[in-house]
């Protein structure tokens, strides 16, 4: 033994500890093959696993279980008492009896970087990295990288380490990495609101308007509170009436026809197309041709309910366009006013063959909706919405409509509805939507990495996009008829995945009373049966869209692997409406 070294007897050391001088280690264990360097202190009661690496300096006090293949970087400090004091209450020097051991654990594989300091009641998750300086206040996601006083949470860490047992989880959505990135323009736009006390309207809320009008190439953007309310509003602007029918399809978010029946219309449905997923324009005009009859005024009376059809919805779903020639020209031919849900689909463009050009999603029917929901392709940091359209009237009424139905202060049309997009979160989107076209064209790369990883899968039905669409993925979704193990498998694997939507509207409780049964829409029954949306972002990286892709061809070519057991917790986020 070093002469140098106070190594007390009670000392359980594993085979194969490597021990530098001027140690000083009493009634703990240390691990096989584990190395400790200079000066370090390993108090009573604390452990330390095998293969670990303690650098120089660092102390290790009672209460700290370090679990294998951990590295401390130089001069790491743990505490474990959060109010430690010198002397009780009566003025003595504290005792052992005056204070209880808070404990602090660090999981396999985690690297404390030097210098950093470690409070007690905290965990230190597998794999993760703590930044050297950094002071842990709280417990460390694993496979996360931490840094800073008080440590944060940087990102995940892409690839497992040499040590790692397990690689690390990926995320169905990352909204932390591209807020860290704009962390300082959109922390601007924030104190510019609190500066000058604008929260509601003003020139942010105009000048966002003006740019997202620019973005989608249409004359007006009314910025409102959210997307559902964009389509109640929109309906209600281009002047569908109570009563009415609005036509839209069963794969949707209920937001399509919640709007619906805000604006006291009655939804009816139309089944999706096969390839797109998105309202079939053959399915619409055999609705229109043999579902509905013209009354003595010539209007438009569906025979289902009896009611007039005055408008569609069609909604372009994932950030896949619907196909809108044919739907536009059908709703020419029977007078229907065609509002888009756009809600998916910032940036999507469309071959309109009618017009020999390249037009964006939210330009083509009479008024548009778009949400700005946090996971949306341009998201607020709260709820937000808006209306975009061509035509000044629907856009004033729009105004109107948000604003308690006002012209101008305390002048009331009308009733509205308190409806407005708040001017923080229009100074955080007009700054994301700088960023908008490079996200979609990443979205749009990485779909390409994924079809081509998963192309030759004959389990898997890939996304379809025609020849007149470019999307611009707000999800990718996949179709299989096994989807029941390929989320099991996913989530053992660690990776999140979502069902957009697992129940078709026209199936939801919610509308009973329209009266639709199993089998009325086929195409989209058998979607929310088999579809699952993958994770994609534009902060994923190459090798995560490897490794989801390998678990997926691993999944669907082993039908015969186990269910999995265990305490995973489930990943998947079933009609989450990212
Ligand atoms: C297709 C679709 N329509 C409408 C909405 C409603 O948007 P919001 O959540 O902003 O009200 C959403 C978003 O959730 C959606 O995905």
């Amino acid at each position: 033994m070093n002469p140098y070294n106070a190594i007390s007897e009670d000392v359980k050391l594993g085979q194969n500890v490597r021990l530098s001088k001027f140690i000083n280690l009493y009634g703990c264990e240390v691990g096989d093959e584990t190395k400790i360097g200079a000066f370090v202190e390993i108090q009573k009661n604390a452990s330390v696993g095998k293969s670990c690496k303690i650098s120089s300096h660092s102390f290790i006090c009672e209460g700290v279980v370090i679990e294998d293949n951990v590295f401390i970087g130089h001069g790491v400090t743990f505490t474990n008492d959060s109010y430690p004091r010198a002397t009780t209450a009566g003025g003595a020097l504290q005792t052992e009896s005056d204070w209880k051991v808070e404990r602090t654990l660090v999981r396999k594989g985690a690297s404390i970087g030097s210098g950093a300091t470690i409070l007690p009641n905290t965990c230190i998750g597998e794999n993760a990295i703590v930044g050297a300086g950094s002071v842990v206040t709280k417990d460390v996601l694993a496979n996360s990288v931490v840094a800073g006083n008080p440590a944060k949470f940087i990102r995940y860490i892409e690839e497992p380490t040499a040590t790692a047992s397990a690689p690390a989880p990926i995320p169905f959505l990352d909204l932390i990495t591209p807020h860290r990135e704009l962390e300082k323009e959109l922390s601007l736009a924030f104190r510019q609101s609190l500066d000058t006390a604008s929260f509601i309207g003003g020139p942010t809320v105009e000048g966002f308007e003006k740019d997202f009008a620019a973005f989608c190439e249409v004359d007006h953007s009314v910025a409102v509170s959210s997307g559902t309310d964009a389509l109640r509003f929109a309906l209600m602007a281009c002047g569908i009436q109570p009563g009415d029918v609005v036509l839209t399809v069963p794969n949707t978010f209920i937001a399509t026809t919640e709007a619906i029946s805000q604006a006291q219309a009655l939804p009816e449905f139309i089944d999706v197309d096969e390839q797109t997923y998105n309202l079939s324009p053959t399915l619409l005009q055999s609705y229109l041709e043999q579902q509905c009859v013209r009354d003595q005024d010539g209007r438009l009376l569906s025979l289902r309910s009896g009611r007039p059809v005055t408008a569609v919805i069609p909604v372009h779903l994932y950030g896949q366009m619907a196909d809108m020639d044919p739907i536009l020209d059908l709703a020419n031919e029977y007078g229907l006013t065609v509002i888009e849900d756009a809600c998916q689909a910032h940036g999507a463009q469309y071959f309109s063959k009618n017009q020999n050009r390249w037009i964006k999603a939210g330009s083509m029917g009479r008024a548009a909706a778009f949400s700005f929901y946090p996971g949306k392709n341009l998201g607020a940091c709260g709820e937000g919405g808006s209306v975009t359209t061509n035509d000044a009237g629907i856009a004033k009424q729009v105004r109107m409509l948000r604003d308690h139905g006002q012209t101008k202060k305390y002048y009331h049309d009308m009733e509205g509805y308190n409806g407005r997009l708040d001017s923080i979160q229009a100074g955080i989107l007009r700054v994301k939507l700088a960023h908008l076209e490079r996200w979609n064209a990443e979205r749009r790369e990485r779909a390409a990495t994924y079809n081509s990883l998963l192309a030759d899968n004959l389990a898997l039905q890939l996304p379809h996009e025609p020849s007149w669409s470019r999307a611009v993925y707000h999800l990718y979704v996949v179709r299989t008829t096994d989807r029941d193990a390929l989320i099991q498998y996913l989530n053992m694997a660690q990776i999140g995945t979502g069902i957009h939507y697992p129940i078709p509207l026209h199936l939801q409780k919610a509308y009973n009373f329209l009266n639709y049964t199993v089998g009325d829409f086929p195409v989209s029954e058998r979607l929310a049966a088999e579809i699952l949306s993958l994770p994609l972002f534009p902060h994923i990286s190459e090798s995560q869209l490897e490794r989801v892709a390998n678990e997926v061809l691993a999944s669907t070519s082993s039908s015969s692997r186990k269910a999995p057991e265990g305490p995973n917790a489930p990943l998947v986020s079933a009609g989450s409406t990212v």
